[in-house]
């Protein structure tokens, strides 16, 4: 018979390691008293903790009060049997295998769930006690299959370890009685595999997924012997609410949940330790292999901006660096529509570095440029500016933060100093109320967003700024206080309307803006918001949002001791994105929610590296650092360092590139890991750019869309593939590692560097840490930082210099980096693109869970089963005067073009909006985005498009067009190769 659960209540998450590697040197704190940590974890102690002494196994032994027993034995170093209990989540006292004894109390309490007391004898090895375990344990045994040797989890299974250490030898009930051995698989997952056979019904799996990833999927139906793991009402998981985060299958002690990978390959042999390639949250993961095969992708416990955790891409979907669409050899072709051809990295090098040399001789210094990766390190990011700067000679340089969050840079810059977050993720774990503006964390940055939601479970308020009902505004015990769905476009309305509320109904934090602000320019702008046109009244006609809702969500916000802003490309991409960042900026400053924890102003930086690519200097007129190219001793510094005189002008952006090109004076450009004929608007706009192009060099992993007007394609390298940094939303510093051997023979740095010698302009880095050497000799910000810092500490967050050696995780503490707060007028504009008879819809685009970005890895990997399409999300209402059904084919179309899509009537969409996703390149939903884009940046307006939709059987122009011209441009060649 299984051993009844008893349901316990809830403590604090707690974090752990179980491997000993370069990045864990240092001790680790843990807060929580009451887990089940292996390792030994200093425990976080204050000045006010009350320390218990108590004796254990006949030892003295001190531990902060209300640590359980069994923590405080491991503290000791005696390792109590357990299985039930783990260190990710709260000690549960379900399997009674960690029972001790306590000198004058009866019975045998669980060790795991018992707090200390002061003077305690506590026993945890007599022969009574041992005798309780192998009971236990001969219960569990006789009703699990004994096929150890052939288990996937052989060598890795926490109850053969608990067999073991209890002394089991025999099972005296035998085998033969009631058991679970004929429970069915459930496979659905393509990732993970659910054998019920070998449950043991600890509940780790549950429980993991409410406290770690929040999202309540799974139950133990039945009681008694009948209980057993459910996801959802009894239904395979992949019909199931769960999101494939691997929570579950990572706390399972057994082989019950189990990665396909290592049920395909074997259990790991070694391991790296690394950092996520996709998003800006910069989760660590343990990189496990066989060989030279990775195998597993395992959440690093000690990774600080995941303490652990994961979501589906992350953890599952690295698939891609071993897909059969790689290009592992250089190309070249004269024309496009000519086949690629395989040639050596010597003749595809040499090819590149002469077109650039015959077109700057041709046309003129300015007739090339570059763009940065925001997928690659910081060093190969670095590089690449190098190389157009110095190599080239020209500062026609960019990033895809050209079309993302440079908004963010320059709003934050001109009100903060800065161009990055405030915050740690960690400070949201003391946010009262958190408001998130035009972000959709539980799809974009989902491990964040798990911590966000533990942190609203506690009780935290919640208001959602977005046109969308994204999860967040309802989903497992969480309800958003107030959701606030304005129209798109009409954001800054919006915070002018808060402004106006805390300014007007003294919600000001006086003192902090007269201590921290300046003062003539908060007057000024305390007068603006004042003004009854940016009154929640006033306001109503453009945002659509009850002015009532919107005066309580501000007193909200202003209400309490710790408000955070998190916000993402629902703010910046827009005409007016630069305006709103500021907008955000003003509020917080207004109310003091600058310079502690569970406040701040949070960007959630969309790839992995975006907000590296920007520190790096990708942009035309700054340097690393962002420091303008004007300021004559900054660019004095980097001439000396190498060894050129660099352009005081800045260079061109994407989008002027782009213009240049078709205008017949831009001819050729180096692009590293992007992809902007999917990924940028108006894609006819940017096609017709780089086929006016006489050399295009696209380094890439795959042929990209790209790449079908290019005429150099350079293997590029996964981040599994090379060494480096990554830097993620909260300006944390996290080590890449090697895993395994390029596929194309060069990590992309050795690439830029081969590229730019042959260009003539010497580059001779033997590691990316010599790269970073450089950086921290020439950045301010990064002036301590070493790969020596980063073996050491983990990682650490910039600015890292003199004055905070070891990083800075919360940013304007006692004051604000560019001196004093400064208060910026954000008077509402609406945008240019309007709708009328003939385009009567606004089309808003986003990511979803699965997919990151343009799809290229994504789509190349399992987690097409949960997303194989775009679709267009539309009202019941809008759907219905069309004439559309659920699922049917429509095409979307704007003033710039059109395509076809499947239509799925949500409750998400508010009347007169839709919203579709960018991932699939046969959708190409930037088709129909427009050239519209922030006053301040450049960065386009994705947000907001005036689009009509009408049932439809057939693919647009367009969608027939790039088939064909896809199939002209993709052919390669074979024969030739190194
Ligand atoms: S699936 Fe694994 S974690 Fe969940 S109850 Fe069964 S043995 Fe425990
Ligand atoms: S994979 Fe994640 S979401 Fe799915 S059941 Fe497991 S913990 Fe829950
Ligand atoms: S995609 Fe983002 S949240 Fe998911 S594992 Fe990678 S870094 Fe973490
Ligand atoms: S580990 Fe304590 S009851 Fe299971």
């Amino acid at each position: 018979m299984r051993p009844e659960l008893e349901p316990k209540g809830k403590t604090m998450l707690i974090k752990e390691t179980d491997y000993g590697t370069p990045a864990a040197k240092q001790p680790r704190v843990c807060g929580n008293s009451n887990c089940g940590c292996a390792s030994g974890v200093v425990q976080e102690v204050h000045a006010d903790t009350v320390m218990v002494t108590l004796e254990i196994d006949g030892n003295s032994v001190t531990v902060p009060q209300g640590t359980s027993i069994m923590r405080a034995a491991m503290q000791m170093g005696t390792q109590i049997p357990k299985l039930c209990a783990t260190d990710s989540i709260d000690a549960f006292g379900s399997c009674r295998l960690c029972v001790v004894e306590i000198e004058g109390r009866r019975g045998t309490p669980a060790s795991c769930t018992t707090p200390v007391e002061s003077g305690l004898k506590v026993w945890t090895q007599t022969g009574k006690l041992a005798k309780l375990r192998r009971n236990v344990m001969e219960l569990y045994i006789s009703d699990h299959p004994l096929d150890c040797l052939t288990c996937a989890a052989n060598g890795d299974c926490e109850l053969q370890d608990m067999a073991g250490a209890v002394g089991l030898r025999e099972v005296r009930y035998g085998f033969d009685g009631a058991n679970h051995f004929d429970k069915q698989k459930d496979q659905s997952n393509p990732y993970f595999t659910f054998d019920p056979t070998k449950c043991i019904v600890c509940s780790r799996c549950v429980r993991a997924c409410e406290e770690v990833q929040g999202t309540f999927a799974l139950t133990i139906d039945g009681r008694g012997f009948a209980s057993m793991v459910s996801p959802g009402e009894a239904q395979p998981f992949m019909e199931s609410e769960c999101v494939s985060c691997g929570a579950c299958v990572q706390a399972c002690p057994t082989a019950t949940l189990m990665e396909n990978s290592i049920i395909e390959a074997g259990q790991p042999e070694h391991s790296v330790v690394t950092t996520c390639a996709y998003c800006g949250v910069g989760c660590s993961f343990k990189a496990e292999m066989r060989g030279n095969e990775v195998v597993r992708m395992t959440p690093y416990k000690d990774g600080q901006a995941n303490h652990g955790h994961s979501c589906v891409k992350g953890r599952f979907a690295w698939g891609y660096a071993t897909h059969k669409d790689r290009i592992t050899k250089p190309m070249i072709r004269a024309k496009i529509t000519d086949p690629w051809k395989e040639v050596s990295w010597e003749e595809a090098i040499n090819h590149a570095a002469s077109e650039f040399k015959r077109i700057q001789q041709t046309y003129g210094r300015e007739s090339v440029g570059g763009i940065t990766s925001s997928r690659c390190t910081n060093e190969e990011t670095y590089l690449v500016q190098k190389l157009i700067r110095a190599g080239f000679g020209t500062n026609n340089v960019d990033t895809c933060a050209r079309v993302c969050h440079s908004p963010t840079g320059y709003g934050l810059a001109t009100t903060l100093g800065t161009s990055a977050g405030t915050q740690d993720f960690d400070s949201v774990e003391e946010a009262d109320v958190v408001l998130v503006m035009g972000a959709n964390p539980t799809d974009g940055h989902p491990v964040f967003a798990s911590r966000l939601k533990k942190r609203l479970r506690e009780g935290a308020k919640l208001i959602v700024i977005d046109p969308r009902r994204i999860d967040l505004v309802k989903t497992a015990h969480i309800k958003a206080d107030y959701h606030l769905p304005l129209r798109p476009g009409t954001n800054v309305a919006m915070i002018n309307a808060l402004a106006h509320v805390i300014v007007t109904e003294g919600l000001v934090d006086e003192k902090y803006v007269a201590e921290r602000c300046e003062t003539e320019e908060f007057n000024r702008w305390r007068a603006f918001v004042a003004e009854e046109h940016n009154s929640p009244e006033a306001s109503e006609k453009y945002t659509g949002v009850p002015a009532a809702d919107v005066r309580a969500a501000a007193r909200l916000y202003a209400s309490v001791k710790n408000a955070a802003i998190y916000y993402g490309l629902g703010v910046t991409e827009h005409s007016q994105g630069s305006t709103t960042v500021m907008g955000i900026a003003n509020l917080a400053m207004a109310t003091g929610n600058i310079g502690h924890n569970g406040a701040g102003v949070n960007p959630l930086r969309g790839q992995n590296n975006v907000q590296g690519a920007c520190d790096m200097g990708s942009f035309p007129h700054e340097l690393p650092g962002y420091r303008h190219l004007s300021t004559e001793d900054v660019r004095h510094q980097f001439e000396a360092a190498w060894g050129v005189t660099l352009d005081p002008e800045p260079g061109l952006r994407i989008p002027n590139m782009l213009d240049a090109a078709i205008d017949g004076s831009f001819k050729g450009i180096y692009i590293q890991g992007e992809d902007i004929a999917q990924s940028d608007p108006n894609i006819q706009h940017v096609i017709a750019g780089l086929s006016a192009m006489e050399c295009v060099v696209v380094q890439d992993i795959f042929l990209n869309e790209t790449a079908n007007y290019a005429h150099v394609l350079l293997p590029g390298a996964t981040f599994l593939e090379k060494d480096g940094t990554f830097t993620n939303a909260e300006r944390r510093i996290n080590r890449v590692r090697k895993a395994v051997q390029p596929k194309g023979g060069y990590a992309d740095w050795e690439v830029t560097m081969m590229l730019s010698n042959a260009l003539g302009y010497p580059m001779n880095y033997s590691h990316p840490s010599e790269i970073m050497e450089e950086i921290a000799r020439l950045t301010p910000t990064f002036k301590n930082v070493s790969y020596d810092l980063l073996e050491e500490k983990g990682s650490v967050q910039w600015p890292c210099n003199d004055k905070a050696p070891e990083g800075t995780p919360l940013m304007h503490l006692s004051g604000f980096v560019r001196g004093k707060g400064r208060f910026m007028i954000t008077e509402f504009v609406a945008t240019d693109e309007k709708v009328g008879p003939r385009f009567p819809l606004l089309l808003t685009t986003g990511r979803i869970l699965a997919h990151y970005n343009v799809g290229a890895q994504t789509r190349r990997t399992d987690n097409v089963a949960w997303h194989p399409e775009d679709v267009l999300e539309i009202h019941a209402q809008d759907a219905e005067d069309r004439g559309i059904r659920d699922g049917d084919n429509v095409a979307l179309m704007s003033r710039v073009g059109e395509t076809s899509l499947r239509a799925k009537i949500s409750d998400r969409m508010q009347p007169g909006v839709v919203y579709t996703t960018f991932h699939h390149v046969g959708t190409g939903a930037n088709v129909v985005t427009t050239d519209f884009s922030d006053w301040a940046t450049n960065c386009p307006e994705y947000k907001v498009t005036a689009v009509q939709v009408r049932p439809t059987n057939r693919p647009s122009e367009w969608q027939s067009q790039y088939h064909k011209q896809r199939e002209a441009t993709r052919r390669i060649e074979t024969t030739a190769a190194e």
